[in-house]
């Protein structure tokens, strides 16, 4: 399949549609694709002599690039219009393209029969083959209705219904590297409907997608006004604002009133290196950008960073975390805010949200801590009141666990302590030493949590990311130094209190050892709880 891109966009290769365009491409697989690019081409205005219909039939007077333009046209399989909206329009130069195609068309008149107007000509070549997609940015928050005029024209020049159409308002956001997190999810749309487009057609839930806002129509027109720099209030005749405070106008119109948690919180940024300082509000009703320090409240929390460092961080040149580990920032105050930042200033897309639940697959589901826990408790717990009834409910649990994982996500740790229980229960039917097999149980748990801390994913992280984003908190320096360092905690403890058991066991007094090993256990859970928290707030106070 031959494809020709015409680019109208002035813009060339910056322009924004062309993203789409690109995308729409990668989706169809084809290989053999031309890109006209219509702003680098030297195409004269339409003289509307008809000499291309009367003296030199299919051949304009005027010899410029357009000879070669509609040679391609003729050639192409798959012509793709893409191109920005101009006044509810084309761009000028677009339309003069068009306009120099009538060397492509006789001059009979003949009867439209779609109903698309009083006549049209008929084609000097043979089109019936080809295939037409138009692709369009716009620049307001939405594309309804605005393409009108376009698709009247394209009616007539393709053929009502003979063209496909991908039109998105919020065109600018494309070149805004801060909000790939959005733009790309969109292009993923755009290439699936390219995929769909090539077989059968693209599909209405695809459609659907194409038209959903990249962002609300509120929070995108704040994040426009802020990017052009200049007072909407005072017009553009006064002086441009800072490009801090253009930026954190911007950030702040991204804030989510919908993830207000009953905490107002008040974000103070402070750029270190422009020495400039402004506050976000967050509230219930939305957000309150703050630019005066006349007008500034107690912060709940501050962000002290070099602007570089923040503008990078948004650029995704490098994540939040990663900087924070690397003390290019600091944060004082309530930490809470960065855990969930994601969900205060990230927009996800609607297209990922809407996963039917059909398409649940196992690495959406959770894993889920008792699933690891539940075999030890019960075998400690139960055969220290009954041996046999301890085995049973074990095996019997452990038995149960693959069952479980239909639901829950599984882990390495989970096929460990099955393998575990089951030997020690056994050794237990068999009437192994309980002095010896208690300890030997308290060392090969506290061998899981230890050994744990120096593989790639350390044990309490697998069950602790689905507080902290799922497995996006693995990419988290932060995130996973937190677990690392209490998964080794509590295989000391384990390896530990191992130790003291047989001791304390071989003295008779096993009693102690069992009261012991719960108190020990219930005050690590306590500092687990406080560590997780203090750790990575400490880290970013940077003290
Ligand atoms: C001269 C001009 C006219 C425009 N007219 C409209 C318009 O009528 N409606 C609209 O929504 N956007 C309009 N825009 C915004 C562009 O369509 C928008 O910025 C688009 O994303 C640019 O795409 P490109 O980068 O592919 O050229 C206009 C832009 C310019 C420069």
């Amino acid at each position: 399949m031959k494809v020709l891109v015409i680019n109208g966009s002035p813009k060339g290769e910056k322009s924004n549609t062309l993203h789409l365009t690109k995308a729409f491409l990668a989706g169809t697989g084809a290989q053999d694709v031309e890109t006209l690019h219509v702003s680098r081409l030297n195409i004269d205005s339409c003289r509307g002599c008809f000499a291309c219909w009367n003296k030199t039939p299919g051949k304009c007077v005027i010899s410029d690039d357009m000879e070669m333009v509609l040679s391609q046209i003729l050639a192409a399989d798959l012509i793709v219009w893409s191109f920005p909206l101009y006044y509810f329009s084309i761009p000028g130069k677009l339309k003069t393209l068009i306009d120099r195609q009538l060397p492509l068309a006789l001059p009979f008149m003949v009867e439209n029969t779609d109903g698309s107007g009083s006549g049209s000509h008929p084609s000097r070549y043979d089109m019936s083959g080809k295939r037409y997609v138009l692709i369009s940015t716009c620049g307001f928050y939405s594309a309804e209705k605005n393409y009108d005029a376009v698709e009247r024209m394209f009616d007539h020049i393709c053929g009502k219904d003979n063209y496909e159409t991908i039109f998105c308002g919020q065109g600018e956001l494309f070149r805004v590297p801060q909000l790939r997190n959005r733009t790309d999810a969109y292009l993923a749309d755009v290439q699936q409907a390219g995929a769909e487009f090539m077989t059968g057609g693209i599909r209405p839930e695809t459609r659907e997608r194409l038209k959903t806002l990249l962002f609300p129509k509120e929070v995108f027109e704040e994040m426009a006004d802020a990017s052009w720099g200049v007072e909407k209030s005072a017009g553009e005749h006064r002086a441009p604002v800072d490009e801090t405070l253009a930026f954190t106008r911007q950030m702040a119109a991204l804030y989510r009133k919908e993830s207000f948690d009953g905490k107002a919180r008040v974000l103070e940024m402070h750029y270190t290196d422009r020495d400039k300082t402004y506050q976000i509000l967050m509230e219930r009703d939305g957000y309150k950008m703050l630019d005066d320090p006349k007008d500034f409240q107690q912060y709940t929390t501050r962000i002290e960073t070099p602007f570089t460092v923040w503008l990078a961080i948004s650029e995704g040149k490098t994540t939040g975390p990663q900087a924070m580990m690397e003390q290019k920032y600091r944060v004082d105050g309530d930490f809470s805010l960065m855990l969930k930042w994601d969900d205060f200033f990230g927009y996800a897309a609607p297209a990922a949200e809407k996963k039917p639940a059909t398409a649940k697959t196992a690495s959406d589901s959770k894993s889920n801590m008792l699933i690891f826990l539940l075999p030890w408790i019960l075998f400690w717990t139960v055969t220290s009141f009954n041996e046999q009834w301890g085995v049973m409910t074990s095996i019997a649990f452990c038995a149960l666990i693959p069952l479980l994982w239909l639901k829950f996500k599984s882990t390495i740790y989970e096929r460990l302590t099955i393998a575990c229980i089951s030997g020690l229960s056994l050794s237990l039917l068999l009437g192994a030493d309980q002095t010896i097999l208690w300890p030997l149980s308290y060392l090969l748990f506290g061998l899981l949590w230890f050994v744990s801390g120096f593989q790639k994913i350390p044990l309490s992280a697998y069950y602790s990311m689905n507080d902290y984003n799922g497995e996006k908190a693995l990419q988290n320096p932060l995130f996973m130094k937190t677990n690392r360092i209490l998964s080794l905690g509590w295989g000391v403890l384990y390896l530990v209190i191992s130790v003291w058991s047989f001791l304390l066991m071989r003295a008779n007094a096993a009693g102690v050892a069992l009261i012991l090993n719960n108190v020990a256990t219930i005050l690590m859970g306590i500092f687990t709880v406080w560590y997780q928290k203090w750790y990575p707030a400490k880290v970013a106070r940077g003290r």
